[in-house]
């Protein structure tokens, strides 16, 4: 679904090169859940803005579906650390902007922006304004804003960062079935190794020092990815990759 080739990504500042990454290539297959992680400042939002089409590469391409990226598009829904909601309007209101966006109107409208609330248990909620909600409240919005774009693939960047531990792990499982029940193709960034594993058919572990991917993690393990022993063990085969980079940046 995803094809990251070759893609080089520098910052140039009063004459100062800040290469972030070099001739980093992956692909993420139809359906696949992704998890990207790696020391603070190694370019993984970079990277998810040059995949949601929102920052351009130095050199590389994206390809989706064998076209290259030029731009957003619908086909890719975002959601980030901090939900981007608009406060004007109300849940059921931010969701039908969405869906507008997609061309449905009228009754469907409401309809549709009903289902995509129930999804993520939020109907009671409809006509509040996001600054009513809670931090996990406003993150389903976006959530359920994201799914309603009804894009192929989701780009999530550190969605639950914001939030306390139970919430996020209940979002987790959310995500996990909403994943199963739509199978689209995700890419999550996290700081949580955990998290990474709990989710994710792979994880691909970043690193700064050698600009690229450095590891491709399998995780192999039937779902749901319960902490079992392996569980551990790759907890600790991840760790130990970032754990120099996380104590000397
Ligand atoms: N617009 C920009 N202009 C110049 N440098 C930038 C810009 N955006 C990011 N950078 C630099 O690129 C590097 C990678 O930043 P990025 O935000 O992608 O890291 P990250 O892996 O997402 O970090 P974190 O885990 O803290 O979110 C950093 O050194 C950052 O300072
Ligand atoms: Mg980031």
């Amino acid at each position: 679904m995803i094809k990251v080739e070759n893609l080089n990504k520098i910052y140039s500042k009063n004459g100062r090169d800040l290469v972030v990454f070099e001739d980093l290539s992956f692909e993420v297959q139809t359906g696949e859940f992704l998890s990207l992680v790696g020391p603070t400042g190694c370019g993984k939002t970079t990277l998810l803005n040059i995949i949601a089409g929102l920052e351009r590469p130095t050199a590389g391409r994206v390809l989706i579906r064998d076209r290259e990226v030029n731009g957003p598009g619908l086909d890719r829904g975002l959601v980030f650390q901090e939900a981007p909601l608009f406060p004007w309007k109300t849940v059921s209101g931010n969701i039908e902007l969405a869906l507008k966006a997609k061309g449905i109107e009228g009754r469907n409208l409401r309809e549709l922006s009903r289902e995509f609330l129930e999804t993520v248990g939020l109907v009671k909620w409809a006509d509040y304004y996001p600054k009513e909600l809670s931090g996990g409240m406003k993150q389903k919005v976006a959530l359920a804003k994201a799914l309603a774009q009804d894009p192929e693939i989701l780009l999530l960047d550190e969605p639950f960062g914001a939030l306390d531990a139970q919430t996020r792990m209940i979002m987790q499982e959310e995500l996990l079935k909403i994943w199963e029940r739509f199978r689209k193709t995700i890419l999550l960034v996290t700081h949580s190794i955990d998290e990474s594993i709990f989710l994710s058919d792979r994880v691909i572990v970043l690193s700064s020092r050698l600009k690229g991917a450095r590891e491709v993690i399998e995780v192999g393990l039937p779902r749901p990815h319960l902490p079992t022993e392996k569980f551990w063990k790759l907890r600790t085969q991840i760790w130990e990759i970032i754990r120099d980079e996380v104590l000397e940046p």
